[in-house]
């Protein structure tokens, strides 16, 4: 699924699960979690995903990525018998303070000294991607930080990805996006962007419209791939 990418002004990340580890919340409360640190962490990023879509779906109003994000951890608090509302704010500011992939401050700086537009594109909220940001020291490396607040929709509505043409101010097909979601990476591509697959975690392709051009096991297989 290799193939060079050509004429990329920019390169756009998605936030959570590609720059921004999103199991570190549930693992660094395992000292209360325990065994079920790894299905909270699962389940509360499986709901967390799903209520974008079916929000999106029934036309309910728009809840910010924060509030679903909350409602994605109530159901996996109650599912796992562990209601403790304590337990509950500390899993919720973790979430404000994820690790960063340990690659993902350098390669980014590389790209900006390789006069590279980087940004982020997010789901989340200006409030959780400007935290995340700051905890994880990558403002430096990044121009621009765009949350989908900005249209009030959730990935993958073409109106997200518009928002880094726009924004960002290159077009659509020099925009380099990379994502360790499928469904973000068969979205964006299907919008018309240059997608690279982050696919850290060794999963199966999406049967959606729209193909990444590459795909790689961490972000610094970027780096051939811009010959950098
Ligand atoms: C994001 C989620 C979907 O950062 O990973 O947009």
């Amino acid at each position: 699924m290799t193939a060079s990418l050509s004429g990329i002004k920019a390169c756009v990340f998605d936030a959570y699960g590609t720059l921004f580890d999103v199991m570190a919340a549930a693992e660094r409360a395992r000292d209360v979690l325990g065994d079920k640190a790894g299905p909270l962490g699962e389940l509360w990023r499986t709901k967390q995903l799903e209520y974008t879509w079916l929000r999106s779906l029934m036309g309910a109003p728009w809840k910010d990525f924060w509030g679903v994000t909350g409602d994605g951890l109530d159901y996996a608090m109650e599912a796992l018998g562990l209601e403790d509302e304590t337990l509950r704010g500390r899993l919720m500011n973790l979430y404000l303070q994820l690790d960063a992939y340990p690659e993902a401050k350098e390669v980014l700086g590389l790209l900006k000294a390789a006069g590279l537009k980087t940004a982020i594109l997010s789901n989340g909220s200006s409030g959780m991607l400007s935290s995340a940001v700051t905890a994880a020291n990558l403002c430096h490396e990044l121009d621009l930080v765009l949350s989908v607040d900005e249209v009030e929709v959730y990935k993958t509505d073409p109106r997200t990805y518009q928002l880094a043409v726009d924004d960002l101010d290159v077009e659509a097909g020099a925009i380099c996006f990379l994502s360790s979601n499928a469904w973000d990476v068969a979205g964006a591509a299907h919008f018309g962007l240059q997608v690279v697959w982050v696919n850290r975690f060794g999963r199966t392709a999406e049967r959606l419209p729209g193909r990444p051009i590459a795909e790689i096991k961490d972000i610094s297989g970027l780096l051939p791939l811009l010959r950098l």
